[in-house]
């Protein structure tokens, strides 16, 4: 066992591994554009108060899964990012993006960090892909952002996803309905336990959500936040639902769902897979339009979005074995010299191919030209291109179909013409 391990709770990405990755990348970056999103990325920490101010100080992320520090003693504390909403709408608000556009459509595929105990589909060093768009208040703006992510699951090819949805209604419906569930829980509050003491002040609605089996007993009288909506709360969320229908997304009214993060009005949703295991919310979403406010705007910036977990895809995509045919990309010339001191004009045979455009490689390592041939075969090159004296001197080279093994003679420039690609990648002229 080697001396220095990854950190626990964080893994290494091989390149067998890469090739899973960059097929999912590869979709999000291709419907993104489908669906007119631009990529943001923004920097892996950001102040500390930020994400109190957004996600919540009562939320288990804020209270107990940040990487927190001092980068030097009289700076302010700083915390690697635990999602990726806040810092999105900071950025957006920061260089006032609205003035330019008032409709944003972001995306992004980025790192994250949360202290958690680690498990299968739960790690310390974690990717999402997301979506934020701003300014649009209309349901369809939800439903918009449900579509895009439903639909990059589609494209993978993944099946048994549920997807849940709630309203949670509007502030004024929050506060009347964070009254009364105060006013119902007042004489259970010797019974509650630590963590539900606290959110009783700062988020009773948190205790909704505790996984303590006595907390749960207590809340199953609580009274419902449904019964608490007003009439436009309910009108967003049957617009909401009726996008979806037409868009053919199939989806279970869920009222117990609260997630757990603070900052969602009107809808909030998940989604789950029954490929995974304990962990098995694949995202999550919804709006939030009081986000802007919370990081000091003077008004409320209309907001939705969503979050999916890029391991967990990964993990539900394996178990559904959709990464089977899978290649990686093997090169299309491998470069083989036969006698060692005429290795120097082979490398220059390798330049002028990789120039074209045609993926070469040779053997670095002066081995055997049986040795070569193996590593040629190794790496499932699809040509292996002799270079010896004979053919330095008559400017020919021998090639071989390493598939079929038929074998030719031509000259370099004739190779060249049968295998460039779109464009040589030769320094562009001044
Ligand atoms: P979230 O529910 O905290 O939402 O995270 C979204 C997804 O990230 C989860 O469903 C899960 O797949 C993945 N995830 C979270 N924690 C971990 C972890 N420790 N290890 C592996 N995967 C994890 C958000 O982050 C919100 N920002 C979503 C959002 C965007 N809301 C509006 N816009």
């Amino acid at each position: 066992m080697p001396h220095y391990q990854v950190v626990k709770g964080a893994r290494d990405i091989f390149p067998d591994e890469i090739l899973q990755w960059k097929h999912i990348e590869g979709v999000i970056h291709r419907l993104a554009a489908l669906y007119g999103f631009n990529e943001i990325r923004t920097p892996v920490f950001e102040y500390t108060e930020l994400f109190q101010r957004s996600i919540g100080s009562s939320t288990d992320i804020v209270g107990k899964e940040m990487f927190s520090f001092l980068p030097d003693p009289a700076g302010r504390s700083i915390t690697l990012r635990p999602e990726m909403t806040a810092g999105v709408m900071r950025a957006a608000l920061q260089k006032n993006l609205l003035a330019a556009a008032p409709v944003q459509k972001l995306y992004y595929i980025s790192e994250l960090f949360r202290k958690e105990r680690p498990q299968a589909g739960r790690q310390r060093q974690f990717s999402q892909f997301g979506a934020e768009l701003l300014g649009v208040s209309s349901p369809a703006a939800v439903a918009e952002v449900i579509t895009f992510m439903m639909h990059v699951f589609e494209v993978l090819g993944l099946q048994g996803l549920t997807l849940r949805i709630n309203t949670l209604g509007n502030m004024d419906d929050r506060k009347r309905y964070r009254e009364a569930l105060r006013n119902y829980l007042a004489p259970f509050y010797e019974q509650l336990d630590d963590a539900s003491k606290e959110r009783f002040e700062k988020n009773p609605l948190r205790i909704l959500d505790s996984k303590n089996p006595e907390m749960q007993e207590i809340v199953t009288g609580a009274p419902k936040l449904h019964d608490y909506l007003g009439r436009e709360s309910l009108d967003d969320f049957e617009k909401v639902l009726f996008y979806l229908s037409v868009r053919g997304i199939p989806f279970q009214i869920d009222h117990r769902l609260v997630r757990g993060l603070d900052y969602y009005s009107y809808t909030a949703f998940e989604v789950t897979s029954s490929a995974l295991g304990a962990q098995d919310a694949l995202g999550g979403g919804g709006r939030y339009d009081s986000l802007a406010v919370e990081l000091g705007s003077s008004g409320e910036v209309p907001a939705s979005g969503f979050a999916v977990g890029m391991e967990r895809l990964l993990i539900a995509m394996q178990k559904q074995g959709l990464f089977s045919d899978l290649e990686a990309a093997a090169p299309s010339v491998f470069v083989i010299v036969q006698q060692q001191e005429l290795f120097d004009q082979a490398l220059e045979i390798v330049t002028r191919l990789r120039r074209a455009g045609i993926s070469t490689v040779i053997d670095l390592a002066g081995r055997s030209m049986k040795a070569q041939l193996r590593e040629a075969n190794r790496m499932n090159a699809a040509n292996a291109l002799f270079v010896g004296s004979d053919e330095l001197a008559s400017g020919k080279c021998t090639m071989k179909d390493l598939r079929s093994s038929q074998q030719e003679e031509c000259l370099l420039e004739e190779i060249i013409e049968k295998f460039r690609q779109s464009e040589p990648l030769n320094p562009p002229r001044s």
